[in-house]
């Protein structure tokens, strides 16, 4: 028996929510994007469930069906999570940076700010970001991956430099004394990489948690396995299975073990969607009215999930029992198992794909129980550390979550009743750091 609890995040992304259309339910008001009110009322409901962070995911660029679809970022993550910073007091905040786009400096300020005016409870979502949108928007072109994490390296490693550059007491503050600083303890880091440098200092003092904690996402690449394994405290995934999860989170760990640090000190989160309902049906009739025409196109993909041709006439008819007899999961999409298990459910076509079989995440439609018990068979089996749920509609899908599943993984043990702390380093239960870690060796990018 071990006390370990589930880590919860919140992705806080357009005010509106993460299944398609949710901009639209009626009881939505179409504003929210740029409406503050609304992300600091969903904070305030994720932190009324204990939630330990909300992420932010920072893809900035204006690209897709902006006619139909809406814009799935924040205004701006740090401008954002500052103003709701002052509207709640424990929950964390892990905004996505990018190492490629942005300068250290910048980086390093704007992070600790936030942490400084936080009490402690700023992350930063390190990422080496590819996309060409973005990449344009900076009107540069996108690197090759190995130029990107040479650069991502230097960046995470200057930026821990300046957040150490204040040191912890070099603030004397004293008055009658006429002693504002300690200069000796006040130093310029003067690291010079090959694509970022700084000299410093960075005149920001330590916060609560002394500096902003680093997680980092993507795949498993060797190259963000070594990043991850040297700096990061938090590793924000997407797997569909608990097989991918445990091999996923094994090689994080190892990552970790290999740079010299406790496995336990990197916490390995994966995605998981939420449509909370008194009844499965009624989720699912919640999901077809808001998403209703996307999940009908992803019909020919549930076809290749199962290796079956489907009608499109018989979308609202259960599979026969001759098309579940020689229906097959795909071992081309880690996905095609759950759509099976749904499939041979008896339900159709159309609530199959409403389930959200295809979905970014592992999605649980219907009540509370059913997400409890997805959230605690992961966590038991060792998939993961937490989870980053991505609530269909922010309005009402937070309360929901934390009024019908937290209440149960707190009855089963799995789940913290208050917060362990107020800082986001107590909350994700990982060691304090200050500065550049000692351990890793200063310069070394590979
Ligand atoms: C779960 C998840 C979340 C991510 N969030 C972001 C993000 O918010 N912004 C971004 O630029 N990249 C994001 N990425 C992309 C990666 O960090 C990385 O830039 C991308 O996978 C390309 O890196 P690669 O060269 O290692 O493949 C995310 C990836 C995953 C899997």
């Amino acid at each position: 028996m071990t006390d370990k609890k589930i880590i919860l995040g919140m992705t806080l992304t357009d005010g509106y929510g993460n299944l398609h259309g949710a901009w639209r339910a009626p009881h939505v008001d179409p504003d929210n994007y740029a409406n503050i009110d609304a992300s600091i009322r969903h904070a305030r409901a994720a932190e009324r469930g204990k939630f330990a962070f909300l992420f932010t995911p920072d893809f900035p660029a204006v690209s897709g069906d902006v006619e139909h679809t809406t814009l799935r970022h924040t205004l701006d993550p740090l401008v954002s999570l500052t103003a709701i910073a002052r509207e709640t007091s424990h929950i964390g905040f892990v905004a996505t940076g990018s190492t490629t786009f942005q300068e250290p400096f910048n980086q390093a300020r704007q992070f600790k700010a936030l942490d400084v005016i936080s009490h402690g409870r700023a992350g930063w979502n390190a990422v080496t970001t590819a996309d060409a949108a973005v990449a344009a928007n900076y009107g540069r072109p996108v690197a090759e991956r190995e130029e990107r994490y040479r650069r991502a390296h230097e960046s995470i490693q200057i930026t821990q430099a300046l957040w150490g550059s204040w040191e912890h007491d070099a603030w004397i503050k004293d008055q009658a004394g006429d002693r504002f600083i300690d200069p000796s303890k006040l130093r310029p880091i003067g690291l010079q990489g090959e694509h970022v440098a700084s000299r410093g200092p960075l005149a920001i003092p330590p916060s609560e948690q002394g500096q902003p904690v680093i997680f980092t996402s993507g795949g498993p690449s060797p190259h963000l396995l070594s990043l991850a394994g040297r700096y990061a405290s938090g590793f924000i995934s997407e797997v569909w299975t608990i097989e991918e999860a445990r091999a996923q989170r094994a090689m994080v760990r190892n990552a970790a073990r290999e740079a010299g640090r406790d496995p336990d000190e990197i916490k390995y989160i994966v995605g998981f969607m939420t449509t909370v309902a008194p009844t499965v049906r009624e989720g699912l009739d919640r999901r077809l009215a808001l998403a209703g025409d996307i999940i009908q196109a992803r019909l020919p993909h549930l076809g290749a999930l199962l290796e079956l041709q489907i009608d499109p006439r018989r979308y609202d008819e259960p599979l026969t029992p001759q098309q579940l007899a020689v229906a097959h999961a795909s071992p081309m999409d880690p996905r095609s198992g759950n759509a099976l298990k749904v499939a041979r459910e008896g339900f159709s076509p159309r609530d199959i794909l409403a389930h959200g079989v295809i979905d970014y995440h592992p999605t649980v439609v219907g009540p509370g129980k059913l997400h409890a018990d997805h959230l605690q068979e992961w966590f038991e089996a060792g998939a993961c550390d937490g989870f980053w749920v991505n609530p269909d509609v922010y309005e009402d899908g937070v309360d929901a979550f934390v009024d019908e599943v937290v209440p149960l993984l707190q009855e089963r043990g799995i789940y913290p009743t208050e917060y362990p702390g107020t800082t986001l380093r107590e909350n994700l239960g990982v060691p304090a750091q200050y500065g550049i870690d000692p351990r890793i060796m200063r310069g070394d990018t590979r």
